[in-house]
């Protein structure tokens, strides 16, 4: 039989927490860019395609999203670990993570943000709704455009292959990369 130990609440969320850690790509008001890591993001509905995200009202990211109506979610390759911890240990009102980090990008086709050069795949969104839930808000956002790397995906995401690994956050500085062994 299995034994089960305790969870602490605040630890809950741990595990069912391993989806890919994606990064929250918005334009700054003054102009320039800004991008944040984002571990709590999921799927909402297929049709038409929305997902959510959960972030800190005092981050930069959320009174950009409100400020431009739109923002692209990225997600991030593994060997972008070290871009992860960057972009989230400081806030883009403090300064220009793009220009700090020396971040190369490219742009969205249909959203004005930049996603860093090398990521899996991006998912581009409108701002569509927000849910106050305190210190953060549940920000659903309508895709209007995607894209991912063709040596990363057919179906489904090819996590067996090296162009398919995403990063998933076990807490503090802990990632996991997909394992090689797909269940069919
Ligand atoms: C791996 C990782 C996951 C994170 N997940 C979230 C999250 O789900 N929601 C959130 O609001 N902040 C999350 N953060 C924190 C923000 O990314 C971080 O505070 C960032 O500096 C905010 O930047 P900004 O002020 O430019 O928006 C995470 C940070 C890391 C490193």
């Amino acid at each position: 039989m299995t034994a089960y130990v305790e969870l602490p609440l605040e630890s809950a969320h741990r595990i069912i927490n391993h989806g890919p850690v994606v990064l929250l790509c918005t334009k700054n008001p003054e102009g320039s860019y800004n991008l944040a890591p984002i571990a709590w993001c999921c799927p909402v509905q297929k049709s038409p395609p929305q997902l959510l995200v959960v972030v800190g009202k005092r981050h930069k990211s959320y009174s950009n999203v409100f400020a431009a109506k739109e923002f692209i979610i990225a997600v991030p390759h593994a060997e972008q670990a070290e871009m992860l911890r960057q972009t989230g240990s400081v806030s883009g009102s403090e300064c220009d993570k793009f220009a700090h980090f020396d971040i190369n990008h490219i742009v969205g086709q249909k959203v004005d943000a930049h996603i860093p050069a090398g990521c899996v795949g991006y998912i581009e969104c409108q701002l569509n709704k927000n849910f106050d839930t305190d210190k953060t808000d549940i920000i659903v956002g309508q895709a209007v455009a995607a894209a991912v790397n063709s040596e990363a995906f057919d179906q489904r995401l090819l996590v067996e292959k090296s162009a398919g690994k995403t990063l998933h956050h076990l807490g503090e500085r802990v990632f996991v990369t997909p394992d090689d062994k797909v269940l069919q």
